[in-house]
């Protein structure tokens, strides 16, 4: 989970305020997927989670990897869950459905999701700057036999040049980004948004749909595994922060979006955690015009 959200639980280990000796629990919606997609017998789901917990956190020190989060799926939980599955299902026949790419997609646990609820394999592809996150994904999911017939891709967001905007530029339906946006200031955001703009088919109705660490739209200071020091500025968005930042990446891309946010607090949020109860975060659709 977000190493902005670790920053509020209470320091667990040796390791920092990102990485917990011990993850007792994990939400129910995880273990789920964990016992009927991946097939793993429960007793031995907790300590799978911590096999797959140390690689993962070798290759990316994410508060999402050390305190459990990466098994969580998330994707779920979001407003338009069942609209957005029925779009990717009505490719079903071969004749073309629409198609979602997972920015930052980590170990994949929302196309998992996506997949035990029966969208086609080619429908979702994961994007991620870390690709041996992928590898612990299939690993975590037991699901090697799908690597030959789902794409992740290998790329970092910003660079325009590089593997991730040869290959997805303009091709995708919907970009889902779950923990992945407030891995930045105001400025990476923008930067990330228009960026993440530009993996959409250039049409209206085009949407990218998620959640991100929430507050009251201004920028905060919080720790990460991954900056000197240990801290980093966030930008914690609300509803009309977001839609000033839309409004930016529609100045430069030269298109227009509307954003629809609402901040929350669930108890599967506070549990996967670890109980940090200041956490809320925010869930956003923005759809281009
Ligand atoms: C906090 S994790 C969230 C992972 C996943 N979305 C989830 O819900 O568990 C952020 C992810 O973004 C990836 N990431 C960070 N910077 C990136 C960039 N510039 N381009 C693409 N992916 C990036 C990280 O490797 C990591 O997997």
């Amino acid at each position: 989970m977000a190493d902005t959200l670790a920053a509020l639980a209470p320091s667990p280990s040796s390791k920092g305020a990102l990485y917990a000796e011990t993850i007792p629990s994990i939400p129910s919606s995880a273990r789920t997927l964990l016992e009927s997609y991946a097939n793993i017998p429960p007793d031995d789901v907790l300590p799978h989670i911590h096999r797959i917990r140390d690689k993962a956190w070798s290759i990316a020190p994410y508060g999402c990897i050390g305190l459990g989060g990466f098994a969580t799926p998330t994707i779920q939980t979001h407003p338009l869950y069942r609209s957005i599955l029925s779009d990717l299902k009505s490719g079903s026949n071969g004749s073309g459905g629409k198609r979602m790419l997972d920015l930052g997609c980590g170990l994949g646990q929302n196309m998992r999701q996506l997949w035990f609820d029966g969208a086609p394999d080619a429908s979702v592809a994961g994007a991620d700057v870390e690709l041996g996150l992928a590898q612990c994904g299939f690993e975590l999911f037991r699901d090697s036999a799908r690597a030959g017939r789902t794409v992740f891709l290998n790329g970092d967001v910003f660079d325009e040049e590089g593997p991730l905007h040869a290959m997805a530029r303009g091709q995708f339906d919907y970009v889902y980004a779950a923990m992945f946006f407030h891995l930045w200031d105001w400025e990476g955001q923008v930067e990330a948004s228009v960026q993440a703009s530009r993996l959409l088919k250039g049409e209206a109705g085009v949407r990218v749909v998620g959640w991100q660490v929430g507050g009251k739209g201004k920028e905060v200071e919080v720790e990460s595994g991954r900056h000197e020091g240990g801290k980093r500025k966030m930008f914690a968005q609300d509803e009309a922060s977001l839609r000033r930042l839309w409004d930016e990446v529609g100045e430069r891309t030269g298109s227009k979006w509307r954003v629809t946010a609402e901040n929350d607090r669930p108890e599967w949020l506070v549990e996967a955690m670890r109980g940090a109860r200041e956490v809320e975060r925010v869930v956003f659709t923005v759809e281009r015009l």
